[in-house]
């Protein structure tokens, strides 16, 4: 088991690279504090992960959201008490929350902009200040955050692509602040099966897999693996890195 004893916070838990993520932990003996905005995905979540627990390891849930610090500060406090100190940091929570997934630069509103930079990058910052002084203080911590290929450039996503960017640039600048014993990465995914799947027309659909080299959507079980990988001692001469998990997809530039 490669987190036996350790501690791992996961945020949108709830969500489908969340959950697998929690449940993949669990069984590679972690505890866990979950959380995410919505009560309904968060306990179901919880019930897949309880499930998976090994002896000795404890499970922690609160709702709520990473963009309020005082709500997430209430998951950092209660869940260090009921889960111990955080071992490993997974900020998942991101995307675009608009239905229209891809928006022309000239028509996009200045709310849809607002709300991408906050939901990809306001509870990272939340959560990296909460939470990285417990590491540094210990000298032991894995931090992984999610970008997306996007960063790379595509149309109708400008939002998106530059507020993953920040979160690639926000990964590689704290693995300079928090070397040498914190170590700060980041995933940087596509095509996983995912409610932004979901979202797509059947010919966008066709589209994208095509893209693919490996000519397939990714399962969340794929994440959950690099996941684990970043979050263990796997990964210990890692740090600063943007790895892809995208089926060698690859934007336009
Ligand atoms: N699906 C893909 O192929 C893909 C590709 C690249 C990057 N990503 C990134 O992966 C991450 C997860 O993607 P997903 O498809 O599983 O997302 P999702 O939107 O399906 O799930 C995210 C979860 O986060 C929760 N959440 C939303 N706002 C929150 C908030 N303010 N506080 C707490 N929880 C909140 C949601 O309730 C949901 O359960 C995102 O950062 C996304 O940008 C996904």
């Amino acid at each position: 088991m490669r987190l036996k004893g350790k501690t791992a916070l996961v945020t949108g838990a709830g969500g489908p690279m969340g959950s697998a993520i929690a449940k993949r932990f669990a069984q590679e003996g972690a505890s866990l504090i979950l959380t995410d905005i919505s009560q309904r995905r968060l306990q179901e979540s919880v019930a897949e992960t309880e499930a998976a627990l090994t002896e000795g390891a404890r499970l922690y849930s609160e709702r709520g959201s990473v963009l309020v610090r005082e709500e997430a500060a209430s998951v950092v406090e209660n869940g260090t008490r009921e889960a111990g100190e955080i071992d490993i940091l997974m900020n998942i929570v991101g995307g675009v929350r608009s239905a229209q997934l891809f928006e022309p630069f000239l028509t996009m509103s200045e709310q849809r902009w607002d709300e991408t930079m906050a939901l990809n990058l306001k509870g990272n910052f939340h959560l990296v200040q909460l939470v990285a002084p417990g590491m540094l203080e210990r000298k032991y911590g894995r931090i992984v955050n999610i970008a997306s290929i996007i960063f790379a450039g595509a149309e109708g996503q400008v939002d998106y692509g530059a507020a993953k960017a920040a979160v690639a640039s926000m990964t590689r600048s704290l693995a300079l602040e928090f070397a040498p014993h914190v170590t700060v990465n980041c995933m940087s995914p596509a095509t996983i099966k995912t409610s932004v799947i979901e979202r797509l027309s059947e010919e966008e659909k066709r589209q994208w897999r095509e893209k693919t080299v490996l000519k397939r959507f990714g399962e969340r079980e794929e994440i959950a693996s690099a996941a684990l990988f970043l979050a263990s001692d796997d990964s210990s001469y890692m740090t600063g890195e943007i790895m892809s998990v995208a089926g060698g997809v690859w934007p336009a530039l």
